[in-house]
C-alpha cells in the first residue's frame, strides 16, 4: 500500500505527540497521586489531632463536673475516660462531622491501650477489639507502582493514628490511641476529576496537534506537485519549464530539474540527429544489416534487409534471433546461434529464395560487438554477392575501356593520317589513269570504298573515344523514351514487334538529351535485333527513391551465359554486321551521368536492361569521367 508523505508526516507527528501527552500525563498523574495521598495523610493525622483535643476537653469538662474515676484502677480509669468521652456531645459532633462530610475520613475510633475500641463513628465497634490496618504513612512512602496500583485496585483502609495520652503536660502517660481511618476508594474519587481534565487536555492537544500538521505539510508539500507536474512535462518533451520562483529547497530542486530538462533537450537533439544520420546511412546501404543486443533482439535493422528476408525492416525490430532466423531458415544453417547468442563467422554463402524472383547468393558474416571485454551485441551482415560481382564487372569493363581507349585512340590516330594520303595518291591515280583501262579503274575503286569504309571504322572509335562534353539539361524521360521510339518505329513496324510503355510519375532528370537518346535507341534497337520473329518491346520509367529507373525489356533471344561478362565491351558483337559499340556507348552515357546500368536475361525468354539515374535535385555537374580516355587524341588531334 502506498502512503502518501504528508499522511505519514502527519502520522508520524501524531505518534509523537501521543507519546509526549502519555509521558506528561504519566507523570502528572503520578505527582497527582502522591500528593492526594499526602494530602489524605495530612488530612487525617489533623482529625486526629482535632479528635486528640477534643477528647482531652471532655475530660476537662467531666473533672470540673466533678467527676473521677471510680478508683486507681487501671479498669476504673478506663471506663471513667471511656464514660467521659462518651458524654462529650462536642466530640461526639466532631466525630460526625468528619465522617459525615470529609470524603476523605472513613471512620473514627478512639482505642485504649490494649486496642479495644471506647468510642467509634461505627456505632459496632465499643467494647470490641478495633481492627488493626495498614499505616497510611507507608502509602505515602512507597513507590508511583504501588501507590497506582493501591488506589485504583479493589477499595482497601489505612488509617493514621494520634498517641491518646493522659495527665498533665510534662507528666502524660500513654493510655490509647485515636485512629483516623481513610478508604482507598475515596481518595480514588479525589483524583478522578483531575484526571479526567487532565485527559481531555490530553485529548485536544493530540488532535490539534494532528490538525495543524496536516495543514503545515500539506501548505508545505504543496510545491511538491508543482515539481511533479514539471517532470511530467519534460518527460513529455516540453522542455521549456520555468522553474518555481522560491528561495527555499523546492526552488533549488525545481531550477535543478529545469537545467536537466535543457540538459536532456541537447542529448535528445543530438540523439536524434545521430538517428537521422544513422537512418540516412543505413538507407543508402546496399547490405542488409542486423544488430542484435547481448541477449539475441534485433534494435537496428536497415532497410536493406527486406529483399534479403522478405519482411519489412520495422516488423523484424524487436524480435528475437531465434524468430528472425528459425530453425530451417537458409542463414541458420550458415551461423552458429545458441539462446540468441551469436558465434563470430567470417564469410559464409547461403543461398536465400528470391521474393518472387530466382534465389541468390547471400554473402553472411557475423561480428562480435564488444567493449573492453564485455560484449554488446552482434551484427549480422547480409551481402548480395551477385550483385557485388556484377558491379565489380562493370568496374572492370569501364577499367578495360578506359585503357583500351588510350592505346587505341592513338593507333585511330596514326592510322587515319597515312589513310589521308593514301586517298590523296588515290584521288591522283583515278585521275591519270586511261578511261579505256578497266581492271586498273575497278581496282581503284575498290580501294576507294575500302579506304572509305576503314576511314569510317576510325571516325566511329575516334568519336566514340573524344572526350564529351555534356549538355545537360531537366528533361521528361517519358518524353525523351518517345522520342527514342519515334526513331525506331519503322524497324519495330518491319519486325512486328508490339510496345508496351508504362511512365510512371517520374520527375525530371538533369541530362544531355542527345546522349541519352542515343544510348536508349542502341538499347531498343538491340531489343528489335534480339526479336527477328517479333515479339514485345516493354518501356518504363519509374521514381525509385533519389533516383529514376528506366527499364527496357524485349521477349527476345537473351544473352548466351558465355556472353554476358563481355556485352558492355567494346566492339563485342554476335550481331552479323553489327560493331560492338552500341552497348559500350550506352554504358559510357550513362557513366557520364553518374547512373548505372545492368541487365537480367533468361535465354529464351528475353532480356531487360535497367538504367539507373539521379533525379535532377540530386545531380550534381557530372564529371566527363572518361577523359583519360581520350586524352591522348585530345592532345594529339
Ligand atoms: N536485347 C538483347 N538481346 C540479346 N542480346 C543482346 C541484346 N542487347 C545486346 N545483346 C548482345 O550484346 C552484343 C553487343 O551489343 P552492342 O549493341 O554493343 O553491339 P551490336 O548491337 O552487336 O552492334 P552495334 O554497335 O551496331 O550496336 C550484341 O551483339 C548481342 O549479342
Ligand atoms: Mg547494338
Amino acid at each position: 500500500m502506498q502512503i502518501r508523505l504528508k499522511t505519514k508526516i502527519t502520522l508520524t507527528t501524531a505518534l509523537l505527540v501521543v507519546a509526549v501527552v502519555a509521558v506528561n500525563s504519566g507523570l502528572y498523574v503520578a505527582s497527582l497521586t502522591r500528593q492526594v495521598i499526602r494530602q489524605a495523610d495530612n488530612r487525617a493525622g489533623l482529625v486526629a489531632q482535632q479528635v486528640f483535643f477534643q477528647a482531652q476537653n471532655a475530660l476537662a469538662e467531666a473533672a470540673a463536673a466533678g467527676q473521677a474515676p471510680a478508683s486507681d484502677s487501671a479498669a476504673d480509669l478506663r471506663e471513667y475516660v471511656r464514660k467521659s468521652l462518651d458524654e462529650s456531645t462536642a466530640l461526639a459532633s466532631l466525630i460526625d462531622a468528619e465522617v459525615g462530610y470529609s470524603f476523605l475520613v472513613y471512620e473514627v475510633t478512639v482505642v485504649d491501650i490494649g486496642g479495644t475500641a471506647l468510642i467509634s463513628s461505627d456505632a459496632s465497634l465499643p467494647g470490641r477489639p478495633a481492627p488493626s490496618r495498614t499505616r497510611l504513612s507507608q502509602l505515602v512512602g512507597s513507590g508511583f507502582v504501588n501507590q497506582l496500583r493501591v488506589i485504583y485496585g479493589p477499595p482497601r483502609a489505612y488509617e493514621v493514628s494520634y498517641p491518646f495520652k493522659l495527665g498533665a503536660p510534662g507528666h502524660q502517660v500513654p493510655f490509647g490511641e485515636i485512629r483516623v481511618a481513610v478508604q482507598t476508594g475515596l481518595l480514588r474519587n479525589e483524583i478522578a476529576p483531575a484526571l479526567r481534565g487532565a485527559a481531555l487536555l490530553a485529548m485536544i492537544s493530540v488532535l490539534a496537534s494532528v490538525l495543524l500538521v496536516g495543514l503545515v505539510s500539506s501548505i508545505s508539500l504543496a510545491p511538491l506537485k508543482r515539481i511533479t507536474a514539471q517532470l511530467d512535462r519534460i518527460s513529455r518533451g516540453e522542455f521549456d519549464q520555468k522553474p518555481l520562483e522560491r528561495g527555499d529547497e523546492f526552488g533549488q530542486v525545481s531550477t535543478k530539474i529545469n537545467q536537466i530538462g535543457q540538459q536532456l533537450r541537447g542529448v535528445r537533439e543530438i540523439f536524434s540527429t545521430l538517428r537521422e544520420n544513422l537512418d540516412q546511412v543505413l538507407g543508402g546501404l546496399e547490405d542488409g544489416l542486423l544488430l542484435f543486443t547481448r541477449d539475441g533482439r534485433a534494435v537496428m535493422v536497415s532497410p536493406a534487409v527486406e529483399r534479403f528476408l522478405g519482411a519489412p525492416s520495422d516488423s523484424l525490430l524487436g524480435r528475437h534471433a531465434e524468430e528472425i532466423f528459425p530453425a530451417d531458415h537458409p542463414v541458420r544453417r550458415a551461423v552458429r546461434l545458441h539462446d540468441g547468442v551469436f558465434e563470430p563467422v567470417a564469410a559464409a554463402e547461403v543461398v536465400l529464395p528470391g521474393q518472387g524472383e530466382p534465389s541468390r547468393r547471400v554473402g553472411v558474416s557475423v561480428q562480435m560487438i564488444t567493449e573492453g571485454v564485455t560484449r554488446m551485441g552482434s551484427l549480422v551482415t547480409l551481402t548480395d554477392l551477385e550483385s557485388r560481382e556484377r558491379i565489380s564487372t562493370q568496374l572492370q569493363v569501364s577499367e578495360r575501356l578506359a585503357a583500351l581507349g588510350r592505346i587505341t585512340a592513338g593507333v585511330a590516330h596514326e592510322v587515319k593520317n597515312p589513310l589521308n594520303s593514301m586517298r590523296l595518291w588515290l584521288e591522283n591515280l583515278k585521275v591519270s589513269l586511261p578511261d579505256a583501262e578497266d581492271m586498273p579503274r575497278q581496282a581503284v575503286n575498290v580501294l576507294d570504298k575500302e579506304i572509305d569504309r576503314l576511314d569510317n571504322v576510325v571516325k566511329r572509335f575516334l568519336d566514340f573515344t573524344r572526350p564529351v562534353e555534356l549538355h545537360q539539361e531537366e528533361s521528361s524521360l517519358a518524353e525523351l523514351m518517345n522520342e527514342v521510339l519515334g526513331v525506331a518505329r519503322p524497324q519495330m513496324v518491319r519486325a512486328k514487334i508490339e510496345v508496351e510503355t508504362r511512365f510512371s510519375d517520374v520527375p525530371p532528370v538533369l541530362v544531355d538529351r542527345q546522349l541519352l537518346k542515343q544510348a536508349l535507341l542502341n538499347l531498343v534497337l538491340n531489343a528489335v535485333d534480339a526479336m527477328p520473329n517479333g515479339g514485345k518491346i516493354s518501356l518504363s520509367a519509374r521514381r525509385r527513391g533519389d533516383t529514376a529507373e528506366i527499364r527496357v525489356g524485349d521477349t527476345g533471344r537473351g544473352i548466351a551465359p558465355e556472353h554476358r561478362q563481355r556485352v558492355f565491351q567494346l566492339f563485342f558483337t554476335t550481331r552479323p554486321g553489327g560493331n560492338g559499340i552500341g552497348l559500350a556507348s550506352a554504358f559510357r552515357t550513362v557513366q557520364l551521368h553518374n547512373g548505372s546500368i545492368d541487365f537480367e536475361t533468361e535465354v529464351g525468354r528475353g532480356t531487360t536492361f535497367t538504367i539507373v539515374l539521379p533525379l535532377a535535385r540530386q545531380l550534381e555537374p557530372a564529371l566527363p569521367r572518361p577523359q583519360d580516355m581520350g586524352r591522348d587524341t585530345a592532345r594529339n588531334a
